[in-house]
Formats: structure tokens, C-alpha cells, sequence
């Protein structure tokens, strides 16, 4: 069967980027901006960045609040909270997650912030690890990450990490799916037009976990890369794949410099 160039695809996008390049260089964007790097709020439509803005109003401060009450709840055989053993969140996770994914000397693994968090469950509290995109896993992520917010994201590259970023860029300029499209064809050669309604971005990761308006929910950058996997039908990896930590490496390296800016709304 003859595949569909993405040459083709291409051709399905309404071509706006001219319009969309000056909407992304109103000043209300500029600390999403760093040099060429656009975080997708320079890219979202003012309503959707207001809802980003105001705490009240960002409907992912609802995770944040659940986060904050179970960070200290005590959980597990070892009757402990994550409180007990860290103090205020908002000092002993300052900073934290702008770090993330991080090489875990101890296991000889890349972590993200949720396998980190249910690391900690495992180990130190004794409890059964939080499913993925389930609410609780969900809540206290986006409570570790905004403990980071503003905080350049600055991920550690060299030694064991070094071909994990290798093996994320590979992945980031592959082809996938019957589509036959990277995510560099989308992301990259496609940056700044539009496709079915959605402003295509730079694919940068540091507004994660971010409020989906689509799905009315928090989503986890795991999710948004099965989705986008998806999107050029091909099979996804599963969640916590070495591919998706590979790729999440990658994107928080190609995006180095950018505030954290989670939870984030997005479309
Ligand atoms: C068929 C086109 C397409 C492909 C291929 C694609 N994406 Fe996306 N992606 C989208 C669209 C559309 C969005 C939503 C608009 C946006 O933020 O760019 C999106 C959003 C994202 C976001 C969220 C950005 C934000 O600001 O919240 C990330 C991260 C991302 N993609 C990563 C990837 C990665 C990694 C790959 C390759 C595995 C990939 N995408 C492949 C279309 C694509
Ligand atoms: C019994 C004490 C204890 C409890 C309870 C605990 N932690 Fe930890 N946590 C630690 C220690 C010690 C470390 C340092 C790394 C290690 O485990 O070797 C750590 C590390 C972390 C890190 C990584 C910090 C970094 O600088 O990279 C995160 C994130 C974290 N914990 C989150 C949590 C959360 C969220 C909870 C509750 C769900 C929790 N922890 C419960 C002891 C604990």
C-alpha cells in the first residue's frame, strides 16, 4: 500500500502562520518566549491564557488543591505523609520538577516527576503506587510542578542520561504511523500553522500537567504523547515507555530555558 506523503498532509493545513506569528509577539507572551523558543501559550487564543493567568479561574488549581491535601495524608504500611518527611511543599519541591526527567542513580533509571513521586510511595511510605492519569497521580504532580513554576526548565544531559537524549531525538525526528510523520513534521516544519482548529506549537513540554479544554481535564505529558502518537496512527507505546521518557528528555532539553508553567490550559 502507498503511503500518504506528509507532503500531502501538509497541503491539509490552512496555511495562517504569517497572522499567528504576529498574534504570538504580543507582550503579555514575552516570558514565554525565550530567543526562537515558544511555549504553546504564545500560541493560544487570549481566553484560553487568561483562564492560565488567574489561579481562580484555572481549572487546574483543582488538581493543585487535592495535591496539597494529600501531600499530607498519611498513606501505606509506613503511616506516613509525603509532609512528614518534606516539609512545606513549597520549599523542599522549589525548583524540583524544572529537573525532571532526572537519572535515579539508586535504580540506574530515568524518572519522570510521577514515577519519582510513586518511587517515594513505593519506597518510603510503603504504599501502592498511583496509577497513571489517575486523579491522585494527577493532583500531586501538578502540585510538585508548581512548586517549580517560573523556574527554568534545566534538565541534566551528560553521563548515563546522555544516550537516553540521543534516543529522544531520534524518536523526535522518526517517522510514525501510516501517516508516515515525525513529530518534527508537525511540530517543527508545520510550527505556527493551523490544523483542524488546533495552532500547531514547538511541542514544548515545561506547561505539563496541563488543562485540556477538549477533554475537560487534567492531562499528564504522557497522555498528550500518546495522542500525538495516535495522531499519525501508529500503535503508542505504554505509558512510562523508555520511548515516551526518552522523548520527554528531549522535549525538556529542546525547551531549556522556558519557565515552568504548569498546570498550563491549553485547547
Ligand atoms: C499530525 C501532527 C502531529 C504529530 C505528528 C505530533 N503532534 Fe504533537 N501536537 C499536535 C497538535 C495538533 C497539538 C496541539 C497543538 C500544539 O500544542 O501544538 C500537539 C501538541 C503537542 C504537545 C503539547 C504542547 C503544549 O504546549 O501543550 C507536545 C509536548 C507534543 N505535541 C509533542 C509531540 C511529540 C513528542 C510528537 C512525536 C512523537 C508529536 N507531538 C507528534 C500534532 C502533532
Ligand atoms: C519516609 C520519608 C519520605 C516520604 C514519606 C516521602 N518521601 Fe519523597 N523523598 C524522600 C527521600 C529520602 C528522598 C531523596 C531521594 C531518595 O529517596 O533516595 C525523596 C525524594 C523525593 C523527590 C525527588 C526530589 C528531587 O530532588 O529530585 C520527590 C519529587 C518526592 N520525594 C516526592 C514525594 C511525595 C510526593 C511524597 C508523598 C506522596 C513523598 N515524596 C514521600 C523521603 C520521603
Amino acid at each position: 500500500m502507498r503511503r500518504p506523503s506528509h507532503i500531502a498532509f501538509a497541503l491539509t493545513l490552512a496555511v495562517a502562520g504569517g497572522a499567528a506569528f504576529a498574534q504570538a509577539q504580543s507582550e503579555k507572551d514575552a516570558k514565554y518566549r525565550v530567543g526562537d523558543k515558544y511555549t504553546g501559550y504564545t500560541y493560544a487564543d487570549p481566553t484560553t491564557q487568561s483562564m492560565q493567568d488567574d489561579d481562580y479561574v484555572n481549572p487546574g488549581f483543582l488538581w493543585v488543591q487535592e495535591g496539597e491535601k494529600l501531600w499530607s495524608a498519611a498513606e501505606g504500611a509506613a503511616g506516613k505523609s509525603c509532609a512528614d518527611c518534606h516539609g512545606k511543599a513549597q520549599e523542599s519541591m522549589k525548583a524540583v520538577g524544572a529537573l525532571y526527567p532526572k537519572w535515579q542513580e539508586k535504580i540506574g533509571k530515568l524518572e519522570n516527576v510521577e514515577q519519582r513521586i510513586n518511587q517515594c510511595r513505593a519506597d518510603n511510605m510503603k504504599a501502592e503506587p498511583w496509577k497513571w492519569e489517575s486523579p491522585a497521580l494527577l493532583a500531586m504532580t501538578a502540585y510538585v510542578q508548581l512548586q517549580s513554576r517560573g523556574q527554568p526548565v534545566d534538565v541534566a544531559v551528560e553521563g548515563p542520561v546522555k544516550p537516553h537524549l540521543q534516543n529522544g531525538e531520534r524518536l523526535f525526528y522518526m517517522r510514525h504511523g501510516q501517516l508516515d510523520l515525525s513529530c518534527a513534521n508537525c511540530h517543527e516544519d508545520n510550527d505556527g500553522k493551523w490544523m483542524r482548529g488546533d495552532h500547531l506549537g514547538q511541542a514544548m513540554a515545561n506547561g505539563f500537567p496541563t488543562y485540556r479544554l477538549k477533554e475537560q481535564t487534567l492531562i499528564s505529558l504522557q497522555f498528550r504523547l500518546i495522542g500525538c502518537v495516535r495522531d499519525t496512527r501508529a500503535e503508542a507505546y505504554p505509558y512510562g515507555s523508555d520511548e515516551y521518557l526518552d522523548l520527554e528528555l528531549y522535549l525538556a532539553h529542546r525547551g531549556k530555558g522556558l519557565p515552568v508553567e504548569a498546570p498550563s490550559v491549553r485547547r
